[in-house]
């Protein structure tokens, strides 16, 4: 292989640099499967990583990119073969590793999940990170008797990957949703069309309230984090559980222990990019079966976009002013 296309972020002193350069694959982090990319897609993390905005890449240069999708070129590992479909997520791809926004990936293949059947690479994009860690939160909280019974589940952040796909998974399980948005006036559409029975203006709630405030929410999924969060644990209702998945807003929080104590309230901690593979496998299948989020190309993915387009897509991103999925193509047609 003569050489290929990759987004390299660079560091020299504080200045973090993109770059989209031809390397080869000796320039690669070891691995023992190398992957065809076909797509990848952009979480806010990789918008953190691409604009220097935040601290996600742990050695430079590091070609971006937590998610790919594509086909096994080759692989020493006997569990994939040349021309398997297979996916990755997180596994430290784009932060510690090299990562899929690249024509080729190079990764050990413990991160390599073969492609399920019921998924295309484009769909397993169009969900990425941000649709498993969706589902993840859905298994932690279902496991913690988390049932529609109990309330709504209050998804913040939702114009974006997680939260769109949020809303999505726990419709289609039967709870009612509300989605607390910072954009009510330009989204609300585009939110019932994923499922919301009710739009809630975030600027509108009362962030700096008592230590329990009326219990409302059945559960909730928070991309947030900060004053968001904070509100959430004064307000869901007894026995309900908070996933706790994002920073969006602020990486600190501070509460009491009312809510745990009084109210029983769990936050559950989501980790996707280290999760258990037996879990990282299930969620796969889940996410390609009755899981499975509708209209993903129509509705949840809000653009298409080349390697070259993916700096100034990531600046949109860490402005807040993007909607649902962006998916980057590579080699997909
Ligand atoms: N724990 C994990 O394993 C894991 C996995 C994936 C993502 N995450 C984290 O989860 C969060 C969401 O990820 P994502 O990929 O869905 O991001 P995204 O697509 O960029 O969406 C983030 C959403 O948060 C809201 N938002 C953005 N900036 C904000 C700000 N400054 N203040 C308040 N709200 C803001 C916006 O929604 P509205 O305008 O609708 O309010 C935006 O659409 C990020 O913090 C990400 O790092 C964590």
């Amino acid at each position: 292989m003569s050489g290929f296309k990759a987004l390299r972020v660079h560091q020299a002193g504080k200045t973090t640099e993109a770059r989209l350069e031809r390397i080869r694959l000796d320039d690669l982090s070891a691995g023992n499967v190398v992957i065809r990319v076909h797509y990848s897609g952009l979480n806010y993390k990789d918008a953190l990583a691409i604009s220097g905005k935040g601290r996600i890449m742990r050695r430079f240069p590091c070609v971006a990119g937590i998610d790919l999708a594509g086909e096994v070129e080759d692989s020493a590992s006997p569990a994939f073969k040349p021309g398997q479909p297979v996916l990755v997520t997180g596994c430290n791809i784009g932060e510690a590793l090299d990562g899929g926004l690249a024509e080729y990936a190079r990764v050990p293949a413990e991160a390599v999940v073969p492609l399920p059947a019921g998924l295309t690479p484009f769909e397993a994009m169009a969900i990425g990170t941000a649709g498993f860690t969706a589902a993840l939160a859905l298994r932690r909280m279902l496991e913690n008797h988390q049932a529609p019974e109990l309330g709504p589940i209050a998804v913040t952040g939702p114009t974006g990957g997680v939260g769109s796909l949020a809303i999505q998974l726990f419709k289609r399980q039967g709870f009612a949703v509300a989605a607390i948005t910072g954009k009510a006036d330009t989204a609300a559409d585009y939110l019932r069309a994923l499922g919301a029975d009710e739009v809630v203006e975030r600027q509108s709630l009362d962030l700096g309230g008592k230590p329990l405030e009326k219990a409302t929410w059945g559960g909730a999924v928070d991309n947030l984090g900060g004053d968001t969060l904070a509100y959430l644990t004064r307000t869901v209702k007894p026995w309900g559980n908070i996933a706790c998945i994002g920073l969006a807003q602020s990486h600190e929080l501070h509460t009491t222990v009312m809510p745990f104590i009084l109210r029983g309230v769990s936050l559950l901690g989501i980790h996707s990019v280290e999760c258990p593979r037996p879990w990282r496998l299930a969620l796969w299948d889940k996410l390609a079966g009755d899981w499975k989020p509708r209209d993903l190309d129509k509705l949840v993915v809000s653009r298409v976009v080349a390697l070259e387009e993916v700096p100034a897509a990531c600046q949109e991103i860490v402005q807040g002013r993007i909607r649902g999925r962006t998916v980057v193509r590579l080699a997909g047609g």
